[in-house]
């Protein structure tokens, strides 16, 4: 079965720089998720997109190197362009503007298909609609989804037969005008359009998040002369951390766990200390850096704790300034920042002031 996913419009109705398609919920392109999806279903051989003459830099940049073809002025133009290049005795035509594609939709429209020529999904209205102001009864009334599936020639001889000046909003319904007869399967409430502004928020509300957590670790040795950069916070000492950076061991340590929530490595991988460039350089970049790969993922930073080990400073009078400081740095509220602080009673490096240790742990939602 090849999937046909199109993507020509103009997306006025959504607003926004781009067209709806191409705009980002939860870390990707909107067109991204369908697309991920329809891939990874067993029953799906080949996935082939239809984009607006012009978008192919857009489309690329969301999916990488798939086969696209060039749509037209509407979408019953732009599923005829797609489906002239479709080899396959069956087809699934989908909605860019859908992105949340379950497999059992597939599997039933598949199964569907056995003893159909084309199949849709639909979900039964739940609100009373009115037509004018005035109630219509809502028996039998479903909302029509994508994906649809249909024998290529049936669905190709709807094509041919339909009527140039008339437009139609789906594929099933031209069968069906035709003389055709559409299998109903049940439809998800994942299916539903981004077709409003407002529909982008209800879109990222389905992503599901999982929650991972990670820890950090640090040690930097003390030494006259040096600045102290603790947490974020410039401290008045005798003695400062020594490293190729600022050392500040505490923003280290969170940096760590930061890369551990997405399995990136850790701070020498993305900042080596080998690189003249470090030298000296401020923590808060390291931190950022972190943060900002996160975002990349369209994930978010629950939570981050940190636990500096020294027997001096005292970290008490500067914990209120290095939660402001990294969640400054975070993006996020003090409440959701904090700092701790132990001695080792005077055992160990930490307990003879050769250096102060700084573990971390930080948590993160992702979406899945
Ligand atoms: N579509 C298409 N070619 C067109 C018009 C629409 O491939 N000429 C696609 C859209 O990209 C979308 C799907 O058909 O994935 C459903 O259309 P719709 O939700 O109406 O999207 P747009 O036409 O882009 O939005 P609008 O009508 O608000 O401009
Ligand atoms: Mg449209």
């Amino acid at each position: 079965m090849v999937a046909l996913i199109v993507a020509a419009g103009s997306g006025s109705r959504a607003g926004g720089a781009v067209p709806k398609q191409y705009a980002m919920v939860a870390g990707k392109p909107l067109i991204a998720h369908a697309y991920a999806a329809l891939c990874g279903h067993p029953l799906v051989d080949e996935v082939m997109v239809v984009i607006a003459a012009g978008a192919e830099p857009l489309a690329r940049a969301a999916l990488g190197d798939v086969p696209l073809i060039v749509g037209g002025a509407t979408r019953r133009e732009s599923v005829a362009h797609g489906l002239a290049a479709v080899k396959a005795d069956l087809v699934l035509v989908h909605d860019a503007a859908r992105p949340f594609v379950p497999a059992e939709v597939i599997d039933r429209i598949a199964t569907a298909l056995r003893d159909h020529a084309a199949a849709m999904p639909v979900l039964t209205m739940a609100d009373t609609l009115v037509r004018d102001g005035i109630v219509v009864p809502r028996d039998g009334l479903s909302r029509v989804q994508t994906p649809q599936g249909f024998r290529i020639d049936t669905l190709r001889a709807a094509h041919a037969a339909w009527p140039n000046d008339e437009e139609a909003t789906d594929d099933a319904q031209m069968v069906q005008r035709l003389g055709g007869s559409v299998a109903l399967v049940q439809g998800d409430p994942m299916l539903d359009k981004v077709t409003h502004p407002q529909d982008f928020s209800a879109a990222e509300a389905k992503v599901a998040w999982e929650t991972r957590s990670a820890s950090g670790f640090d040690v930097h040795r003390l030494e006259a002369g040096e600045e102290l950069w603790l947490g974020g916070v410039l401290i008045p000492h005798d003695k400062g951390l020594s490293g190729h950076s600022d050392a500040d061991v505490g923003l280290h340590a969170l940096t760590d766990a930061l890369l551990g929530t997405i399995a990136a490595g850790d701070i020498g991988t993305h900042f080596p200390p080998s690189d003249p460039q470090w030298k000296g350089a401020d923590s808060a970049r390291f931190l950022q850096h972190a943060a900002s790969l996160i975002a990349d993922k369209g994930g978010r930073i629950d939570f981050v704790d940190l636990t500096l080990i020294c027997e001096e400073p005292k970290v008490g009078p500067h914990r209120g300034a290095m939660r402001g400081r990294i969640g400054e740095l975070l993006g996020l509220g003090e409440d959701r920042v904090s700092i701790k602080a132990t001695t080792t009673e005077r055992l160990g490096f930490t307990g003879r002031g050769e250096g102060i240790a700084a573990q971390a742990i930080a948590t993160v939602s992702l979406p899945r």
